[in-house]
């Protein structure tokens, strides 16, 4: 017997809702954020756990094959492993047409409602493994930020009631499958959740760390709400590579990582010749998709003439900040007989992180008297940085 045919965990995803309070010409999980249906959404996640978990769809019972060509579209080679069957009236009902497919094989139960379509597959990684370290049921909750008050039929208020007992419950709900197949057979009453069954029939339910992802899907607002958050631009770090030669003029100064190199031949250029604050313009400008440092600071603006490193460096720093990014670092390596950069490393490292408001590291090497390097007629630099997103690091933090 493979793993997936004998699995160890079964998901049971409800789809079979009318969505009323949605109000879409199809029903909920048909309908598509992002251009993915939250049913295919909701699928993407459970398959993208770990776990290899039989996968049993509810759908409505006129949708039975649609849900079929999402669960293909999906899981592709896995979509053996989904089972799909007709829905009922009520969720409970649903839940219960979909217990009666879970496999022998199955300990552990997780439902799921398919109109929590964000819900990261580290939720229900999260279920499962909790389910396993205490032997029964447990469901995702987030504590309550609003104030809470009862109200009687005129709408008065009656009372407070103390948030701090109170946690808003999710999906996906996990039971050790005894528990949740007993409280189905004895339910006599109508429940939104599972937990209130399992709980009703006098086993022990506890609430675990909920995930804002997991929101449900329940009005337009929740489902503009939820195209916003696909549609979030990337935020990952991005790098960008610059590079930058110039040959020796032994007439010029040299100025070389923003240093005045007193004594050392210079190098040629329109500007200063630093080949250092060059390449990290360019990395800088690369990073951010702002081009380069030609195009950005034409040869022919006299601002630039003759100007130092220091110049380009901060500018570009202004620049990739005004699109949205801070530097995270920028790595440097000069390819050169000289200057020596041992002596001065600290102090030329010192001056480029403050340039660029982030650290700035330099190595350098030679390349055994090979190429125009190795003949002593010029230094070559690569620089590498990092940016990150401004708007991401501030998110990141808050949560
Ligand atoms: N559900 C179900 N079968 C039903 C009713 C609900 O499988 N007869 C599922 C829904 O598809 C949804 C989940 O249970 O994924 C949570 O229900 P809800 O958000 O209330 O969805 P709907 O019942 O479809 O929406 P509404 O109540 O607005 O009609
Ligand atoms: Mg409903």
């Amino acid at each position: 017997m493979t793993e997936t045919s004998e699995p160890r965990v079964a998901v049971i995803v409800v789809a079979a809702g009318s969505g009323t309070r949605l109000g879409a010409a199809t029903p909920k999980a048909f309908v598509p954020v992002g251009g993915v249906t939250l049913l295919g959404r909701s699928l993407h996640s459970v398959l993208g756990m770990s776990e290899h978990a039989q996968v049993i769809i509810v759908a409505p019972s006129e949708f039975v094959d649609d849900a079929r060509v999402i669960a293909a579209d999906v899981a592709g080679a896995a979509a053996a492993a989904v089972t799909v069957v007709a829905g009922g009236e009520t969720r409970q009902q649903s839940v219960l047409a979909g217990l009666d497919r879970v496999q022998d094989s199955a300990q552990v139960v997780l439902v799921h409602d398919a109109a929590r379509a964000l819900t990261p597959s580290a939720l229900f990684e999260r279920v499962i493994a909790e389910v396993d370290a205490r032997g029964h049921g447990v469901v995702p909750g987030l504590p309550v930020s609003d104030t809470v008050k009862r109200v009687d039929a005129r709408d008065d208020i009656v009372e407070t009631v103390d948030r701090s007992a109170l946690s808003a419950v999710q999906t996906p709900q996990g039971y050790p499958k005894g528990d949740l197949v007993e409280a189905y057979a004895r339910a006599r009453e109508e429940a939104t959740d599972d937990a209130a069954l399992v709980s009703a029939s006098g086993r022990r339910v506890s609430v675990v760390a909920g995930d804002p992802m997991a929101f449900k899907i329940t009005t337009p607002w929740d489902l503009r709400r939820a195209e916003e958050l696909v549609s979030r631009p990337d935020d990952s770090p991005r790098i960008g590579v610059g590079t930058d030669t110039h040959g020796f003029d032994p007439v010029a100064e040299l100025w070389l990582a923003g240093l005045h190199w007193p004594g050392e031949a210079g190098l040629a250029g329109h500007s200063d010749g630093d080949a250092v604050s060059h390449a990290i313009t360019d990395a800088l400008l690369s990073a951010a998709g702002l081009g380069d440092i030609g195009g950005t600071f034409g040869t022919d603006d006299p601002r630039f003439q003759g100007a130092h490193g220091e110049v380009f460096v901060r500018e570009a720093r202004r620049l990739v900040e005004n699109a949205g990014f801070r530097v995270g670092n920028v790595a440097v390596q000069v390819i050169g007989n000289r200057p020596r950069f041992a002596a001065r490393r600290h102090e030329a490292e010192a001056l480029l992180s403050e340039f660029v408001g982030a650290p700035v590291s330099i190595s350098a090497t030679t390349t055994d008297g090979l190429g125009f390097t190795g003949r002593g007629e010029g230094v070559a630099v690569i620089a590498t940085a990092l940016l990150l997103h401004n708007a991401g690091a501030v998110s990141r933090s808050d949560t």
